[in-house]
């Protein structure tokens, strides 16, 4: 495995595999890896002949006073786990050499990035769209992977790359719990052992949702809001930031639960520790 820093040597490695005809699968994140990054690893393996693994704690995406200085970092640990997963190159860029001095270029998407987490912090999609289509440009991957936890992330992502005419596959990974039902996300290395507890209510929700629609018939959309509500109340740490069932395509809000195409939504925040999951619905 091959560590790359440069911008001149990724664009120099695009070019040559682009040449010699070889399908580039890529897995973008901010490092901290845990085994849902593992699990995209291997799911775009199949489809790739070299598979290039970025970290990046991109800070375009972070908002004042969110948690950039602090977000987690391991680049010895993540370096070892990608080397046994057997990455064929880490692409590590320099935050000076992404964000050149004096550059005034952003990508942004105006729709489907508006509401949820564009609406609790907006700058973020922004940033998201902004490092991934310079990474796109750099890497030049056939296929990428990303997670479904990031739900909004991934509809954003697949709408920028159609209207920006990227010619990327987005495939996407499942979610991967803890043993207790908590998404894996590397912010879950914030909580203490009493707000763990609290952050454990967003799946209790969830699940509680989905078993209205799927034991009781229920379609009613704020029957089932309600029910995510409820739970999430009885913990005495979270302060809920939305609750919704939305349609999966676009995110935009549901008038009625239809198997297939809804999905329950919630992000919370657990003291000042935000987290996000989902789960799709028939
Ligand atoms: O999901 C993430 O880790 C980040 O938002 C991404 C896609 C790597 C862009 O920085």
């Amino acid at each position: 495995m091959e560590v790359i820093t440069s911008i001149e040597e990724i664009q120099q490695l695009a070019h040559r595999l682009e040449k010699e005809g070889k399908k580039i699968g890529f897995v973008p994140t901010m490092g901290y890896l845990h085994n849902g990054h593992l699990s995209l690893i291997d799911l775009i393996r199949e489809r790739s002949d070299i598979l290039i693994l970025s970290i990046f704690v991109n800070p375009t995406q972070f908002g004042v006073g969110e948690d950039l200085e602090k977000y987690p970092r391991d680049m010895e640990r993540d370096l070892e786990l990608c080397r046994e997963k057997k990455v064929d190159y880490i692409f590590a860029p320099q935050t000076d050499d992404i964000y050149l001095q004096g550059a005034s270029t952003y990508v942004s998407e105006e729709g489907v990035s508006q509401g949820l987490c564009g609406e609790a912090r907006p700058t973020h999609f922004k940033g998201v769209t902004t490092i991934c289509a310079k990474l796109f440009n750099l890497v030049r991957p056939a296929h990428i992977a990303v997670g479904q936890k990031d739900a909004q992330q991934v509809v954003v992502l697949k709408r920028m790359i159609r209207d920006l005419h990227f010619p990327i596959e987005v495939v996407i990974g499942p979610t991967l719990r803890e043993p207790d039902g908590l998404a894996m996300s590397s912010r879950n290395s914030y909580l203490n052992d009493r707000q763990r507890q609290d952050a454990l209510l967003i799946h209790k929700a969830l699940q509680a949702g989905k078993l209205l629609v799927d034991e009781k018939g229920v379609r009613n959309v704020d029957r089932v809001k309600a029910e995510l509500m409820t739970v999430l109340r009885s913990g005495s740490f979270v302060r809920i930031n939305y609750a919704e069932v939305v349609d999966r395509e676009n995110m935009k809000a549901e008038k009625e639960i239809e198997l297939g195409r809804s999905m329950l939504v919630i992000a919370v925040w657990v003291d000042n520790i935000r987290l996000i999951d989902n789960i799709l619905l028939g």
